[in-house]
């Protein structure tokens, strides 16, 4: 018997043809996100998504966690986006995956081993953790083996390797000094195979599931910058597309957490955001359906999306002093913009106390713990 189609298992789970059109649609809006150039060139319109998932067989998954939290898997299985996570998800077919399967123990293993046998070449290891490498790897092991072990052979057969979350594009927490385990990123280890990484911590659950996305439409993995990130989503800094920007060209800086200017919106640089040195997508997608991002929470971006940010100075203190470049225009753009944005972030955190037509601000709240 013929494998189902993207399509056929599409429709089986009960979406209509309309469905499947408009999720054709989402798909290609979505891997056409960035608009860098060159890269908007490798989009595809809606017919395009739609013929290439009514001829493609499903894509068998293996997510492997080595040293992780499981922070990635809880992200994208709470994700707050079904209709296009759940979409992805469902086009693909997660034949391992250790927090989420039923099967356990020999079960499982043996479910690992089919895959990788009946569908040599052609499945997606997507891996999720960092490679514990000291000791022959004894600090992470599997049913009796060591993580190099069980990421070697699986890599082996795969037609390609996602490093979802910085643990395993970078080595993450796992690797910061004194880096016991002698922790790595999956690149630093695996050199054969088209790898791409999603670093974040976790990583953003829809950029995972649209890189997946890419690979199911396309075969293969999109573009990448110098980190092996994808530019659709890594194209641009946090700063780039962060609310608070206006404050920062005009050189107003938050003091202090919970206070006056970060409630208004003032720029965190001096509380230590590194916001203008990581490539993500948190600004321009944001988290929880588009609803906010840590920036935008009133928390400095900690630069989860770079290599070795644990061991990168302090969370809290500026790197470096701000470019000091206000100009007239930015700082009325700044005051002008100031009054919504400061409502925006205190309405959408519920923050906002404002009694109905008074402009000031309330007292800030004591800083929670
Ligand atoms: Fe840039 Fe951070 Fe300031 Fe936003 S809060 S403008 S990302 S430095
Ligand atoms: Fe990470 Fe910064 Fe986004 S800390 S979650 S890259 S805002």
């Amino acid at each position: 018997m013929s494998e189902k189609t993207v399509y056929e298992s599409l429709r089986e789970s009960g979406l209509s043809r309309r469905d499947f059109m408009k999720f054709c649609g989402l798909l290609s809006g979505w891997m056409g996100l960035e608009f860098l150039p060159g890269v908007k060139a490798l989009a595809a319109t809606p017919e395009q998504v739609a013929e290439a998932l009514m001829a493609k067989p499903r894509v068998p998954l293996i997510w492997l966690e080595l040293q992780d939290c499981a922070g990635c898997t809880e992200a994208i299985s709470r994700s707050q986006s079904p209709s296009l996570v759940n979409l992805v998800l469902n086009s693909i077919s997660v034949d391992y995956q250790e927090t989420l399967m039923a099967a356990a123990g020999f079960q499982a293993e043996a479910s690992m081993r089919a895959t990788m046998e009946k569908f040599k070449g052609r499945y997606v290891l997507v891996v999720e953790g960092s490679l514990s490498t000291a000791a022959d790897g004894v600090y992470c092991a599997i049913a009796g083996r060591s993580g190099p072990d069980i990421l070697r052979e699986a890599a082996a057969s795969a037609a390609a390797v996602i490093a979802t979350g910085n643990c395993a594009a970078f080595g993450g927490l796992p690797k910061a000094a004194p880096n016991p385990t002698g922790a790595l990123g999956v690149g630093d280890f695996i050199k054969d195979k088209p790898i791409v990484n999603i670093p974040g911590c976790p990583a953003i659950p829809e950029v995972t599931t649209g890189t997946i996305a890419h690979f199911l439409v396309m075969g293969t993995l999109p573009k990448t910058d110098r980190l092996k990130r994808p530019l659709t989503f890594y194209g641009h800094t946090i700063h780039d597309h962060c609310l608070r920007r206006p404050f920062y060209d005009a050189g107003k800086f938050a003091e202090s957490f919970g206070g006056h200017g970060a409630r208004e919106g003032e720029c965190l640089y001096k509380l230590g955001c590194k916001g203008p040195t990581t490539y993500n997508a948190c600004s321009s997608l944001k988290w929880e359906k588009g609803l906010s991002f840590p920036v935008q929470s009133g928390h400095p971006c900690l630069g989860c999306s770079e290599p070795n940010f644990w061991d990168g100075g302090g969370f809290y203190q500026a790197q470096s002093a701000p470019i000091d470049r206000p100009t007239a225009a930015a700082f009325g753009l700044a005051a002008g913009v100031g009054a919504a944005l400061g409502a925006a972030m205190a309405g959408a955190n519920g923050l906002a106390k404002r009694k109905a037509g008074k402009t000031e601000p309330a007292e800030p709240k004591k800083a929670a713990e």
